[in-house]
This record gives structure tokens, C-alpha cells and sequence, in this order.
């Protein structure tokens, strides 16, 4: 008798530590996969500091006048299929260790190495960072 007890009692920890675990697993928060795959980005962007491109903090400032829909649209093609141009001016005053004429630098199309699914979490991120609580979580 005492060893079903025992067995029982076993039967029941084992079960309630496996139902705490469930609980636990919640899904993964898409903003945080957007964060994540945007690492990729780092090369040449950082959240505040202008690295050889602009920061994401100063692209989000250009286009602070611009909705969200339209402003997923315009990020989500730039990522996608690169950008060239929009920024010369701008990294010719403000960048100061220049990988060459501000004239040539662009930014690579980045559908080699993302889906669209993934670009879409990674400019869901960016637009996240419209919200300054949201930037000094990063
Ligand atoms: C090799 C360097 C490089 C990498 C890697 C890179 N970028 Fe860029 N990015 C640039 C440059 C340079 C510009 C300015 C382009 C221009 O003048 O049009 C730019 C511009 C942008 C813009 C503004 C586009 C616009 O329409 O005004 C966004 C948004 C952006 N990058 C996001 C990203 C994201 C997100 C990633 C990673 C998935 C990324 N970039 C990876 C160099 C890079």
C-alpha cells in the first residue's frame, strides 16, 4: 500500500511540474523575432548611432509625418530591393568614416538572405520604435 501511495504521490508531482512547464511556453513575441533578425542590419545600422548609414532613430525621424501603413509599404520595399540615393546628402553631412563617395553608397537588397514574412517582422520592429518607451527597451 505505501508504495502506491508513493507512486501516486510521484505520479502527481510529475504531472503538475509538467503542467507549470506548458504554461510557461508562450508563444514567441513577433516584435522580438523582428528585433532578433534585424541584427543582421547591425553592419551598417544601430538604433541610435549612425553607423556608416543612418541610424534607425534618424530614418524614423525623416518620415515621422508619414501613417504607419504607408511607412510599412516604403521600409518594407527599401529592405527588400535596397535603397539607393535617398540618403546621399545626408550621409555626406553626417557620416563621418565614409566606405566610399557618398554618391555610391546604397543599400543592398536584402531579399537574399530574408522572406517577406521576415522582412514584414523586422519592419513591424522598426515601426515599434515610433513609440520612444518602446527605443529605450532596445
Ligand atoms: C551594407 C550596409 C547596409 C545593410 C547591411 C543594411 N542597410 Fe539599410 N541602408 C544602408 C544605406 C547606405 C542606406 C541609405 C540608402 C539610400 O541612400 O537610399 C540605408 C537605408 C535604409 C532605410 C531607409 C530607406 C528609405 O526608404 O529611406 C531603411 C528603413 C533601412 N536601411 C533598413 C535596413 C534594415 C532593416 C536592414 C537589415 C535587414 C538594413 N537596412 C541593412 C545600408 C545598409
Amino acid at each position: 500500500m505505501k508504495s502506491i501511495k508513493t507512486l501516486m504521490f510521484i505520479m502527481f508531482f510529475l504531472t503538475a511540474l509538467v503542467s507549470v512547464k506548458a504554461e510557461n511556453q508562450q508563444p514567441v513575441n513577433p516584435l522580438k523575432k523582428g528585433k532578433e533578425l534585424a541584427k543582421h542590419c547591425a553592419w551598417c545600422h544601430d538604433v541610435k548611432r549612425n553607423l556608416i548609414a543612418p541610424s534607425f532613430m534618424v530614418i524614423l525621424d525623416k518620415y515621422k509625418n508619414v501613417p504607419d501603413k504607408e511607412l510599412k509599404e516604403i521600409f518594407f520595399n527599401s529592405i527588400k530591393n535596397g535603397s539607393k540615393g535617398k540618403w546621399n546628402k545626408w550621409i555626406e553631412e553626417n557620416i563621418q568614416t565614409k566606405l566610399g563617395k557618398p554618391e555610391n553608397m546604397y543599400m543592398p537588397a536584402q531579399k537574399p538572405y530574408f522572406n517577406d514574412e521576415e522582412i514584414k517582422l523586422i519592419v513591424d520592429w522598426l515601426l515599434s520604435l515610433r513609440k520612444k518607451e518602446n527605443v529605450s527597451k532596445n
